[in-house]
């Protein structure tokens, strides 16, 4: 076994993403903040897990809200102070508790006073922080390359006549990694939050930092390209994914490593490949210490599928690397819904999946209570990317909808009278103050699941094997004496295994001696220890 104590609390511990605008309102605006996680960090305790990673809290003008960082050590006005934030870490410190915050570096706001700098002409001093070019002769942009948002990734500076690049909004600019200010730059704002007592970084869009030096044009797709590029006609590789991403990565890992407690660097890597994931785990010690598992992600919610994503990741993953697993994020529909598709007992067998693999689990705010997309209207949209594409993609709203804490006008999420940034749908139908008064709840059920990986060393440590087992289930040994059995089918199948039921999607289950055989109910799940 390579996990050394030191990597116990992350390996064997659960983590939860926070949404900020969307979690906890307390000063009666409708929008989530700082005060709000701060007073439900009892209810995250009881959860049980180790660590929060925090969507942007830092300044921005939220024209993609929060991902456009218009100061990088500063907390928006809107969420509190750094005062606030303080708090935050050293209460959940008392908890057990580690917060990673949001790293944003591929770009800035257009209102960062680098950018803002930048633009004032060629000769300013931030001026080659970001990527300008010139137009091409007939005054069209300098390249091909086009936005993760729509359109070219370029916008023309009128006063200056030059392009600047962004490979999302044009109100976020691309930095230019190859400037050593930039890295300069960044290397105090990680120590700036370390210093803190922040425990890490979930980096946004660690593949995309640094683009091709010489611009060049990104080739046409072909059709073994992901969908995304053959629907945008070109196969990113120049303003995507350049291999030289990985030096910056391993510079902040450095620091990192200087800590007593080296604080963790989780990536958005956001990739198609397996093995372009791996890359970003360098040697296994020198780069990113975990990375999101995209192919994951992106499977359906079925047996064989899933077995071989997480097969194929433990063959690659380099000596001593780490899995991250994740079914929903504030970018893609909420397993519950997309996955599960509204099925509660389909819901149950994806978190038993989720914190019973190897690897860190983490689960978004409300997957603990099997909360789904959020109803929303065309006249409800606030990111860009569904106002653009409606009705062929309705953006990422449905996902960031408030957290339903009792079924009460606001939710809980804010106070009666309220009208919330988003629209919270019913609380009625599902909600955190009913599911606690609930033993056969999915929050019981998330509850008892972190809680038995906590207490078992092959469930928090144990290597994972997988086991045969019939078409449309997944059997999985962790470690020695513990094996996870799922019916991932709409019949009955039967699963060989052999101990107690210690864990199941179906509560009655648990406790029952099992010998040498068990029929599992359709969409059923159990963990079974010898
Ligand atoms: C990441 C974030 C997403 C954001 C984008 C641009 O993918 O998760 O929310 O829009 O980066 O910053
Ligand atoms: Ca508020």
């Amino acid at each position: 076994m390579s996990t050394s104590d030191a990597d116990r609390w992350w390996h064997g511990g659960v983590f939860y993403q926070i949404y900020p605008r969307s979690f906890a309102d307390t000063n009666h605006d409708g929008v989530g903040d700082l005060p709000g996680i701060t007073a439900k960090l009892d209810y995250l305790a009881d959860l049980g897990i180790s660590g929060i990673w925090l969507s942007p809290v830092t300044v921005s003008p939220d024209r993609d809200w929060g991902y456009d960082v218009a100061d990088y050590c500063g907390i928006d006005p809107g969420f509190g102070t750094l005062a606030d934030l303080d708090t935050l870490v050293s209460e959940a410190g008392h908890r057990g508790i580690r917060i990673l915050m949001d790293l944003v570096p591929n770009h800035t706001s257009d209102q960062h006073s680098w950018f803002v700098d930048a633009r004032s002409g060629p000769d300013a001093a931030h001026r080659d922080w970001y990527v300008w070019a010139h137009p091409k002769p007939d005054g069209s942009p300098p390249n091909n390359w086009l936005s993760v948002f729509g359109g070219s990734a370029w916008e023309l500076d009128e006063a200056s006549g030059q392009y600047y690049l962004h490979n999302f909004e044009a109100q976020q600019p691309d930095l230019n990694w190859w400037s050593e200010d930039v890295r300069g730059a960044f290397d105090a704002i990680v120590r700036f939050w370390w210093d803190r007592g922040v425990s890490g970084f979930r980096i946004d869009v660690c593949n995309m930092m640094i683009k091709d030096a010489e611009l060049r044009d990104n080739p046409p797709a072909t059709e073994g390209d992901p969908l995304d590029q053959q629907l945008m006609g070109l196969r990113a590789v120049y303003n995507s994914d350049r291999p030289e991403a990985h030096d910056i990565l391993q510079r902040w890992r450095t620091i990192a490593d200087g800590y007593e407690t080296p604080p963790l660097l989780i990536g958005e890597t956001n990739v198609e490949q397996l093995t372009t994931l791996m890359e970003f785990y360098g040697d296994g010690r020198n780069e990113l210490h975990g990375g999101f598992n995209f192919v994951f992600i992106n499977a359906n919610l079925e047996a064989e599928a899933m077995r071989r994503v997480v097969e194929d990741t433990e063959a690659l993953l380099p000596e001593g690397a780490w899995p991250i697993w994740t079914g929903s994020n504030h970018d893609v529909s909420r397993l519950a819904t997309r996955w599960a598709g509204g099925d509660v007992a389909k819901v149950r067998c994806a978190l038993l999946i989720l914190l019973t693999l190897r690897g860190t689990p983490f689960l978004y705010q409300g997957d603990e209570i099997g909360l789904t997309d959020g109803p929303i209207f065309q006249s409800d949209l606030h990111d860009a990317v569904g106002i653009r594409f409606w009705p062929y993609y309705k953006g990422r709203d449905p996902e960031r909808t408030p957290m339903p804490w009792s079924n009460t006008p606001g939710g809980g999420f804010t106070s009666p009278g309220v009208t919330p940034w988003l629209p919270m749908g019913d609380p009625a139908a599902c909600n955190v103050a009913d599911q606690e008064a609930d033993v056969d709840s999915v929050l019981a059920f998330t509850r008892r699941a972190i809680a038995g990986r906590r207490h078992s060393d092959d469930l928090a440590v144990g290597p994972y094997r997988s086991l045969p087992s019939p078409t449309g289930t997944w059997a999985y040994a962790r470690g020695e004496r513990t094996v996870v059995a799922l019916n991932m089918s709409e019949r009955a199948q039967p699963v060989e295994a052999t101990g107690t039921i210690v864990l199941s999607t179906e509560r009655t289950l648990e406790g029952t001696a099992v010998e040498g055989a068990l029929t599992l109910a359709p969409w059923t799940g159990v963990v079974i220890t010898s």
